[in-house]
């Protein structure tokens, strides 16, 4: 089976983490790097989270890069209380991670992106699971990589249901509205799996439970980390009965893009103040025969939550 290259880019809170444990474990991917970005946690910590989570998986391999730790809009950020709460203080639910002997790359994330783009073409997947920054200003700098990339499978936007920051907007889009609208008003061919297929899919103290049984040192953490995040679902959407699987579903996505249905539609994101953040069909090109963008709008959420279960278990149970 050929293996597509992946790129992930995280700002890694808990949910980031399930994303790369997906993507080690995913037996069509071939992680080639990890780019991070600010949004859970600051930038620095982002990365600092990946090296971990990259040791606790035994994927020493995969080269970690910092992205840029701020909008486009802004010089400057700060977590946000909620992020915080959500995530953790650390972005990992507060469970304690050893230190990585390893460091983060010298170059930029942002050029390791369009170091791939040249190198890999069409074979690269980007995975975008934060903030659109990075990828946005790759495409400033070198506007020639949207025809190289093969595809941008980003998990953000909400197109059939409201916004979790604010009726408008999902997380990630409202961190960096213009450069969501950059990168999906550009040639590459988006992805979008927000929230209208990942508030659908859900893990519960019962699959955490499974990986706590494994024994092992990755199966405890992760079952600690996610166990975090479910208990604050459980108090801020007990609606849902679970925590979203936002990023891995998206990386799920990118592997296998039969879990999702999907809509295809040029997209954009609205950036003035009235609805800030909301992304929804371009009226100028309703028309469009060939859109730029796919946005999942249906999800086989039992088959994807099954495979999610056995690429993780069998990780974790071979990460003493
Ligand atoms: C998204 O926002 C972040 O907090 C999560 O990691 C996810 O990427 C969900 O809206
Ligand atoms: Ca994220």
């Amino acid at each position: 089976m050929a293996k597509q290259k992946i790129i992930l880019d995280l700002d890694t809170g808990i949910d980031d983490a399930m994303a790369i444990a997906y993507a080690v474990a995913a037996p069509n991917a071939d992680l080639v790097g990890i780019v991070n970005s600010y949004g859970n946690v600051v930038v620095e910590q982002a990365a600092k989270n990946s090296l971990q989570i990259l040791d606790l998986l035994g994927a020493t391999d995969v080269p970690v890069f910092e992205g840029v730790s701020h909008s486009l809009e802004t010089d400057s950020f700060e977590v946000m209380d909620v992020s915080a709460h959500i995530h953790g203080v650390n972005g990992v639910g507060e469970v304690e991670l050893p230190e990585s002997s390893r460091q983060v790359e010298e170059m930029s994330g942002v050029d390791f992106m369009i170091e791939a783009a040249h190198k890999y073409g069409k074979d690269l997947t980007i995975i975008p699971t934060g903030p659109l920054t990075n990828l946005a200003l790759a495409l400033r700098k070198d506007p020639e990589i949207a025809n190289l990339i093969g595809n941008v499978t980003l998990m953000g936007g909400a197109l059939t249901v409201p916004g979790n920051v604010t009726d408008a907007a999902e997380a990630n889009i409202n961190q960096d509205a213009t450069a969501a609208n950059e990168v999906f008003r550009s040639p590459l061919h988006d992805t979008m799996v927000g929230l209208d297929v990942t508030l659908r899919t859900l893990l519960t103290k019962k699959e955490t439970q499974q990986w706590r049984d494994l024994g092992t040192v990755a199966g405890e953490k992760f079952a600690d980390i996610v166990d975090y995040y479910i208990d604050i679902y459980d108090e801020m959407y007990p609606e849902l009965g679970g925590c979203s699987l936002h990023d891995p579903l998206a990386v799920g996505v990118a592997c296998d893009p039969s879990f999702v249905q999907t809509l295809d539609i040029d997209l954009l994101v609205h950036t003035g103040e009235l609805n800030y953040g909301r992304t929804t069909g371009d009226t100028a090109k309703l028309d469009d025969p060939n859109p730029s963008a796919s946005v999942a709008i249906q999800v086989d959420e039992k088959r994807y939550l099954k495979t999610f279960m056995e690429y993780l278990n069998y990780l974790f149970a071979n990460n003493k």
